[in-house]
């Protein structure tokens, strides 16, 4: 892989917010270090308080950059932060979502260093949340900060919308943006939760992968069993999770679930031949993942197989006897949590029916099996040639000297569909991590020049896109 020349504009964005950026330099990596000193571990309850702390954080900064109507609004669960700044009138009016939720830090005994307390060292952030997603959300209050320094507004119109369940499905998010569609009045979203490509080669996200999350629940008894006595004559539930769990995905990647790949919007040989370009490197990736072979789907690519199309995993599983030594028991349980990535157009309840139907056609009998939906969200799929992603490309363009690549994630962001298919606004995922940086894992890293460069990208593309063709979205 041979990196691209890069030639930048000389003068990619406005000298007196250049000169703004370069005298604030440590006070930004300070702003980042600060917020991520917070704790804000969602999924964890003890930590809901310190979700309310990341919150009134973010509202403050965005209230010291001038924004309006800043609110932290409760929620049934973690705040969503709102707030604008709407100086340019006739201009369009672009909504930002970034999160300010982690993920948990274990296993903690991996990390190198305390997970909350970050710091900067070798021009790395290192810490929970500095890449996903603390780091992008001060990259955008670091933006204004700089244009406010330069006495300037920003030339389309802002609607900042922070959210602090977007790591386990946004689901206070998904009940308020039906309900305020007027605070969401706009013509595009820019979401910065994504990264560059491997290799560090900026790129735009044009597809995500949506979630269907479940777990299935064995029971055979209301306690263990002594297996002596009852060996032979009853299901285990164990070996009943197994068999059900060993059905669902085939040895080719194939999930079995009858119907999963209805719904599938098939790839062209135009996406194919797209990312084969890519400069991704099999073998590369392997190395860097530790794994000792790298198994797709039949027919697909490693980089379609985990980006382009639709999978099935088990993230744990669990029941009987863990501890050391030896127990004779018949479990009383065994649980498993699945989940699936879906491809746009794929709907994670219609998928959770055909799962939990699969489930009880081939559970054994013998055991009581229930399949429960924890949460799910659906994919998405941006036109590359779409006038907001090609504002997107020349503002990185300007300040990275090469043109980005278009590429598709696995990973998801429940809450892009709902922007798309909810208000019907386009959405822009522009984001600067690199794809090693061990997000939801321990010793997570940014990498300080991604940070500075990407300042400087949201600074420009506030420009590119206040020539935006208003009320064209589409
Ligand atoms: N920032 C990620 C999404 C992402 C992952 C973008 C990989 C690009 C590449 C986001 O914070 C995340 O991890 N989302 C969760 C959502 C889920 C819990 C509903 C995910 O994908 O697991
Ligand atoms: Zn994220």
């Amino acid at each position: 892989m041979t990196e691209p020349t890069r030639n930048p504009e000389p003068n990619p964005i406005d000298p007196a917010v250049e000169a703004a950026l370069a005298s604030s330099r440590a006070a930004r990596a300070e702003a980042l270090l600060e917020f991520a000193r917070i704790p804000s571990v969602s999924t964890q309850p003890e930590h809901a308080s310190d979700m309310v702390a990341a919150a009134e954080w973010a509202a403050a900064r965005l209230r010291g950059v001038g924004a309006t109507e800043v609110e932290v609004i409760r929620t049934d669960l973690h705040p969503i932060v709102y707030g604008k700044i709407h100086e340019a009138p006739g201009a369009p009016t672009v909504v930002v979502y970034c999160h300010y939720d982690v993920q948990p830090v274990d296993p903690i005994d991996l990390w190198e260093t305390a997970p909350f307390v970050p710091f900067l060292r070798d021009r790395r952030f290192v810490g929970r949340g500095v890449a996903d997603d603390k780091g992008q959300l001060v990259m955008h209050l670091a933006a204004l900060e700089a244009m406010r320094a330069a006495g300037r507004s920003p030339a389309v119109n802002l609607t900042f919308v922070f959210e602090g369940e977007e790591e386990f499905g946004s689901e206070s998010l998904f009940h308020w943006i039906p309900q305020n569609r007027d605070r969401l009045a706009a013509d595009v979203v820019v979401i910065s939760d994504t990264g560059y490509f491997e290799g560090n080669v900026p790129a735009i996200t044009v597809a995500l992968r949506g979630i269907m999350y479940a777990q299935i629940d064995v029971e055979l008894s209301p306690v263990d069993l002594h297996s002596g006595m009852y060996g032979g004559s009853v299901e285990n539930p164990a070996i009943a999770l197994a068999r059900i769990v060993a059905a669902l995905k085939g040895p080719d990647g194939r999930v079995r679930i009858p119907g999963f790949y209805d719904d599938v919007v098939p790839l062209t040989d135009a996406d194919r031949a797209e990312m084969a370009a890519l400069p991704f490197d099999e073998e590369a990736f392997r190395v860097a993942t530790g794994v000792p072979a790298l198994v797709g789907e039949a027919g697909w690519t490693i980089l379609e197989s985990r980006t382009a199309r639709p999978t099935l995993d088990v993230n744990g599983i669990w029941g009987g006897f863990q501890g050391d030594g030896a127990k004779t028991i018949i479990p009383a349980h065994a649980h498993a949590k699945v989940s699936t990535r879906l491809v746009a157009d794929q709907s994670p309840q219609k998928v959770f029916g055909a799962l939990r139907d699969y489930v009880s056609q081939v559970a054994p009998p013998g055991v009581k099996v229930t399949t429960t939906y924890i949460h799910g969200g659906e994919g998405s799929l941006t036109p590359t040639d779409h006038p907001a992603t090609q504002a997107a490309a020349r503002a990185i363009r300007a300040v990275e000297g090469v043109d980005p690549v278009y590429i598709r994630e696995g990973g998801s962001i429940p809450v892009t569909a709902a922007f798309d298919h909810v208000l019907g606004l386009p959405v822009v995922l522009v984001g600067f991590t690199q794809p090693n940086d061990n997000a939801h894992a321990p010793n997570e890293w940014f990498d300080e020049r991604n940070f500075e460069a990407g300042t400087r990208v949201i600074v420009r593309l506030w420009d590119e896109l206040a020539a935006l063709p208003r009320g064209t979205e589409g």
